[in-house]
């Protein structure tokens, strides 16, 4: 079937400071005048809408192209496009990202004390990470501005979707990830989509520091979340959510925090929804991190929010194992304009949430399954009450670390660790691999026991 070309009506966007306000050039990431980051703004919205639509149009709009044949209405992201930057129609990268599932968790409810749960699962995406989202946006505008090559430094899921969409769109890719402290799968995936991938001995705050030089010295596009673009594109995530809810705002939404640009494009497409009339209330936006790499919550605790506190971090959620997020300005402005909350959880908090959503037959990576160890601290003080709408956002797949579900049920995730007796507690969970001759009445054995 041959695809018809790529039509786009984006509104008129415009580059500003988070801090000053100042507008700035349409590739630059950071103000030159405070050095705050940027954000993408669009000036002609008004009361009559996005692009010269109303939110009730946009909303049948939208809803029509999912019929649609043409590429970009079947991109998840690119169905949306009246609320995205301009970007020329044969210049958009896209690999049908978005669209994902909205699952009801009765298992993970339960557990947490909620009379009912819902998870968005942006694992569900091409590269099995939310990532391709914003990098439909932001690799797509790389291409427009003529770059050849893209870079990013990584914790392993940005760098998977970054190569996959360059590419996709005839780019070059480098990967900066820390040596020993991702995942192999996400590893394995910048490889096969033909990323220069290095290995540096350092941690992703490291990679970060060399990758900002780089770009400053080569013509590189830089796709790390800094990117304003990225931002636009993850913004889509809480505009398909809502239409998944037929555009009543769920009570709460809990998003894991790393380098904190997830937390803050929800929460900007939460806040263009009530501008452009979508929504008139809210949801509280909440964001938990893994109690080893924790400074959005430190800096919120100990300092009210005034003043970044950076920390080494450390945990086996290497998604979000970031110690000195670019975006905290951005997710701590969510946070207070929702009213939403910061929470830590433990490792074995960790490791016992994703059991339980693999457990419903779904299933996530680390980093995603600290929402639901959140959600149930934050049913615990009463900040979530149980009758409320509740939205986790799960942000990677199952498959996406192996390793860690491999060990989990072969009771050796903690082995030789400081927390090796704590762990026992995570045994009733545990589904070892049985390894028995192939012999017939073994095997009906077991499964008689497995029913009594
Ligand atoms: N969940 C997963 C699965 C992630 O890969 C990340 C970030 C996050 C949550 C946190 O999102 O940074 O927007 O707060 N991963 C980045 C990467 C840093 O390089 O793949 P955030």
């Amino acid at each position: 079937m041959a695809e018809q070309a790529i039509q786009t009506c984006n509104s008129v966007s415009q580059l500003r400071c988070i801090g000053c306000g100042k507008t700035a050039l349409a590739d630059r990431f950071r103000c030159e005048h405070c050095h705050d980051l940027l954000e993408i703004l669009y000036p002609g919205w008004d009361e009559h809408g996005a692009a010269g639509r109303d939110a009730r149009a946009l909303k049948t709009l939208w809803t029509e192209r999912r019929l649609s044949f043409n590429p970009a209405d079947q991109s998840g992201v690119w169905r949306f496009r009246e609320i995205l930057p301009e970007i020329d129609a044969q210049k958009i990268i896209t690999i049908k990202e978005g669209n994902t599932p909205v699952y009801e968790l009765p298992g993970c409810a339960k557990s947490a004390g909620m009379d009912q749960l819902f998870a968005k699962h942006q694992g569900m995406n091409p590269t099995g990470s939310f990532k391709d989202t914003g990098m439909t946006v932001a690799a797509s505008f790389a291409r427009q501005a003529g770059y050849r090559w893209v870079a990013c430094a990584s914790t392993g899921n940005t760098s998977a979707s970054m190569a996959a969409y360059a590419a996709r769109g005839g780019l070059h890719s480098l990967v900066l990830i820390p040596d020993g402290k991702i995942s192999w799968s996400k590893l394995s995936q910048s490889l096969d989509y033909g990323a220069i991938t290095c290995q540096l001995k350092t941690d992703f705050d490291g990679c970060v520091r060399v990758l900002n030089e780089v770009v400053q010295r080569m013509p590189v596009y830089l796709l790390n979340s800094v990117n304003p673009y990225r931002v636009e594109g993850q913004k889509t995530v809480a505009f398909e959510l809502l239409e998944q809810f037929r555009w009543e705002s769920p009570d709460h939404i809990i998003v894991p925090g790393g380098n904190l640009a997830n937390s803050s494009a929800i929460g900007k497409a939460m806040r263009e929804m009530k501008q452009l009339g979508f929504i008139s209330r809210l949801p509280k936006i909440s964001v938990i991190q893994a109690a080893g790499a924790n400074p959005l919550v430190r800096t919120i605790r100990e300092t009210g929010g005034e003043k970044l506190i950076p920390v080494q971090a450390e945990t086996m959620a290497t998604a979000i194992r970031i110690g000195n997020p670019a975006s905290w300005k951005k997710a701590l402005r969510v946070i207070r304009e929702t009213e939403g909350t910061v929470e830590q959880v433990s490792e074995i908090e960790i490791a016992i949430a994703k059991a339980e959503i693999g457990a419903e037959g779904i299933g996530c990576e680390p980093a995603s399954a600290v929402t639901l160890a959140g959600l149930k601290k934050l049913v615990k003080q009463g900040f979530v009450k149980p009758q409320e709408s509740v939205v986790l956002i799960l942000t990677g797949h199952a498959l996406k670390d192996a390793d860690f579900t491999l060990k989990f049920h072969r009771g050796d995730l903690f082995a030789e660790t400081p927390l090796e007796s704590e762990s026992e507690i995570l045994k009733s969970q545990q589904r070892a691999p049985l390894v028995l001759e192939p012999n017939v009445d073994a095997v009906i054995d077991l499964l008689r026991a497995a029913e009594d």
